[in-house]
């Protein structure tokens, strides 16, 4: 039976390092953990919470129920041709199979080079960056199913992934568990170098040809030349969702703003980028206290070290009302909030 903890702080369990206590905690290491610690209905009936890296949550409040962290390793491949099916635990850090993959040639994930969080965590919020999405390469998921016991397979499809959205956001939100996921990735690179910012350092680092493991460095180099790193500076990378708008409401804010940074999306629809709309009204590098946006990435905010989650939460409040005032668009939170 899994080891259920009471009263343990989550500080180094979030990547914004703010403190906040979990009532229970439990760390999960196999399958028949989470099959033996659901044997005791009371688990059943308590609030919980999945943990996986906690790159992408903050703790406003001590969490009053049970915090599950998943820590399923491994990581196994069926080849099939050019095909290789990758399969790795939920408690895979997702930047080592990143690197796993990327050394052996698996082609397909490279751009996703260097994001934080776990394997487990991945198709929950459909990661992306630089032109790619994990919904390009997932190929299926198996998640425990708390309510009956039962382990079921997931297809792409099944997930319904959307922008930084999945099933397991909305209508599974804290019913399963992903125990374990498989990638389908391919010896035949089809490189996505379409993201200005790689062309861009491609270029400059003079290479026609880029394999795999340059696109994985480049992108590796520009994140980290962009974004704090977790380690050092408590974050949990992009804060807001990039605002999707309407064309009309894209043409009145460009009539006022005519540089306003924007991707045209199909169904006569706009993406504006957030951490624009935010540098504008002034936020970009301020500091409140012990919290603030940071200086290279306006859509970042940081824990410059003591600030509570709550500190935190609330620049967020005043980022949404000034974006508000000078555009007229509602950020809409990226991170969990708890
Ligand atoms: N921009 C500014 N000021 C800023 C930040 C950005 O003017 O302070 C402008 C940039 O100049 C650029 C545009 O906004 O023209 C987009 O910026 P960037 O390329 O940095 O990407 P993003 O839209 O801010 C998204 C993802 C990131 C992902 C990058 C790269 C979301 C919410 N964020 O950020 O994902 O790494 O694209 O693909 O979609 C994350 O989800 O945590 C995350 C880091």
């Amino acid at each position: 039976m899994p080891q259920v903890l009471e009263n343990i702080s989550l500080k180094m369990l979030n990547t914004f390092g703010v403190e906040a206590k979990a009532r229970w905690f439990v760390e999960i290491n196999s399958e028949d953990d989470l099959v033996e610690l659901f044997s005791d209905q009371r688990w059943k009936r308590t609030e919980r919470l999945i943990v996986g890296g906690g790159s992408n949550l903050l703790f406003t409040r001590d969490f009053p129920g049970l915090v599950i962290r998943m820590n399923i390793k491994g990581i196994t491949q069926v080849i099939d041709g050019d095909d290789i099916y990758v399969t790795a635990g939920g408690g895979e850090v997702w930047n080592d199979l990143v690197n796993y993959c990327v050394e052996r040639g698996f082609a397909g994930m490279e751009n996703l080079s260097l994001i934080p969080g776990s394997v487990g965590a991945s198709p929950v919020q459909n990661i992306g960056a630089y032109g790619v999405e994990l919904k390009d390469v997932f190929f299926s998921c198996k998640a425990y199913m708390i309510e009956t016991g039962e382990i079921v397979s997931f297809t792409n499809n099944d997930c319904k992934f959307d922008y930084r959205d999945s099933i397991f956001k909305r209508e599974l939100n804290g019913k399963v568990l992903i125990t374990a996921v498989t990638y389908k990735l391919s010896f035949q690179p089809a490189l996505n170098i379409t993201y200005g910012a790689i062309a861009t350092e491609l270029q400059k680092r003079e290479i026609a040809a880029p394999t795999i493991k340059d696109i994985s460095k480049v992108v590796s180099d520009i994140r980290v030349s962009k974004l704090p790193d977790p380690s050092t500076i408590g974050n949990a990378g992009s804060f807001f969702k990039n605002p999707v708008v309407s064309k009309d409401t894209f043409k009145q804010i460009q009539s006022v703003f005519p540089d306003t940074v924007h991707y045209c999306l199909p169904n006569h629809t706009v993406k504006l980028a957030a951490g624009w709309l935010i540098e504008q009204c002034g936020w970009k590098g301020k500091k409140i206290g012990e919290t603030g946006t940071w200086k290279n990435q306006a859509l970042v905010l940081v824990n410059h070290g003591n600030a509570s989650g709550v500190d935190v939460y609330n620049v967020s409040e005043e980022i949404i009302s000034d974006v508000k005032e000078k555009f007229g668009v509602v950020l809409e939170r990226e991170v969990n909030i708890i």
